[in-house]
């Protein structure tokens, strides 16, 4: 429908649509990847390039698209909200048809995408959610509560907590504050542990448990920087870890953070082996899976983001030509406004023995990146 909205929104502003071809012609490169000459323009819009994974998703799915003929323009904002908004506006300004985004703050597009609305412009929300807007047409991401039980079960039957083991002493970490995803993480994971708590086998030397699921934030790490969730694990081994106490397990939401932790627990006297705490993570990203291998992370949450990009680039092509628009969930993500139609993809538990079998054989991560594995 936003189609012809967008042709008769072009049309009234004396543009033909097959200018765009001129317009795509005259594009050329960009930060993210050069757009090609078609009648359709798509915008990518990623956080950054600071984590690995958006660089993988942003290259990935610009290939898909241009594959499939659409000119596109991928851009990365630096985890700036300003600039990702001029970027949006931007593409909105060059003609994009639709508009791909991974939100670095969802609740700060509205005025930017009611401008993509007034323009006739389709709105893919990637991975994360985009809140307090109508206009948000569909979402594609992995299932993220599920992500957090995942990482909740795993530290469950990894102490064997179901058969009254404890108590442990456990460090809880959580996303960025301004990310829709982080809420759901936590409540997975706390969805499962917060049992443990109660029962006193779980217990947090530094206090920092949210009293409530809604006081996740207390915990959260801005911008999901490593060097902040290094810092804060630095603070807490030295505040509350200084009369032989030891961490026996860390949730940490994904692995950015899990570096920044893992590096201060080394710092802090602790080795691979016996003493070292379980820490969680997602993401599989390089240098995590590489930790995984040398005993310095039990294991990530794998999403494997080029089926998120396959799935992104039915849904564009889907919406350009009219057709209907796959999804699978029409319940769970109501973004303050409306239920968001979505389309969700599983996600899959890696530990050590798994590597080569998942993330190497599926050419996700190419061997020679990684040493010691057999
Ligand atoms: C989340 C995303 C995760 C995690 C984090 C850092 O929104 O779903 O995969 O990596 O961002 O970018």
């Amino acid at each position: 429908m936003k189609s012809w909205k967008k042709l008769v929104a072009v049309a009234a502003a004396g543009l033909s649509i097959i200018s765009l071809g001129a317009c795509a012609a005259e594009r050329g490169g960009n930060s993210g990847g050069d757009s090609t000459s078609s009648d359709n323009l798509i915008g990518i819009s990623m956080p950054t390039r600071s984590l690995e994974r958006w660089n993988n998703d942003g290259e990935h799915l610009e290939s898909l698209l241009q594959d499939k003929g659409f000119a596109t323009s991928l851009q990365f904002a630096d985890n700036r909200v300003d600039q990702q908004i001029s970027q949006l506006q931007n593409m909105i300004n060059d003609g994009a048809d639709v508009l791909v985004i991974a939100a670095i703050d969802g609740t700060a597009l509205s005025p930017v995408l009611q401008s993509a609305a007034d323009a006739g412009v389709t709105v893919v929300a990637y991975d994360r959610l985009i809140n307090r807007t109508p206009n948000v047409d569909y979402y594609a991401t992995f299932d993220n509560e599920l992500v957090g039980q995942m990482q909740g079960e795993f530290i469950r039957d990894s102490l064997n907590l179901d058969e009254g083991a404890g108590p442990f002493n456990i460090e809880l970490f959580a996303g960025s504050p301004d990310d829709n995803n982080a809420r759901f993480f936590f409540a997975g994971a706390w969805g499962v542990l917060e049992q443990y708590f109660t029962s006193g086998q779980l217990v947090s030397p530094s206090g920092n448990v949210p009293a409530s699921l809604d006081q996740w934030t207390q915990i959260g790490i801005q911008g999901w920087s490593s060097q902040t969730a290094q810092d804060e694990m630095e603070t807490r081994l030295n505040s509350f870890y200084t009369d032989g106490k030891t961490v026996d397990v860390v949730l940490s939401p994904n692995d950015s953070l899990a570096i920044g932790i893992a590096q201060a627990l080394q710092s802090a006297g602790y080795s691979a082996g016996d003493s070292w705490p379980i820490i969680t993570g997602q993401d599989a990203d390089v240098a995590n899976v590489q930790n995984m291998i040398d005993g310095l992370q039990a294991m990530t949450v794998w999403k494997d983001t080029r089926s998120l990009g396959a799935q992104v680039a039915t849904m564009v092509d889907q919406i350009v030509n009219g057709q209907t628009v796959d999804v699978n969930d029409t319940e769970t993500y109501n973004n303050g406004v409306k239920v968001v139609p979505t389309f969700l993809i599983t996600p899959q538990v890696i530990v050590r023995d798994e590597i080569q079998g998942q993330l190497i054989d599926s050419g996700f991560i190419q061997a020679n990146q990684l040493h010691g594995l057999n």
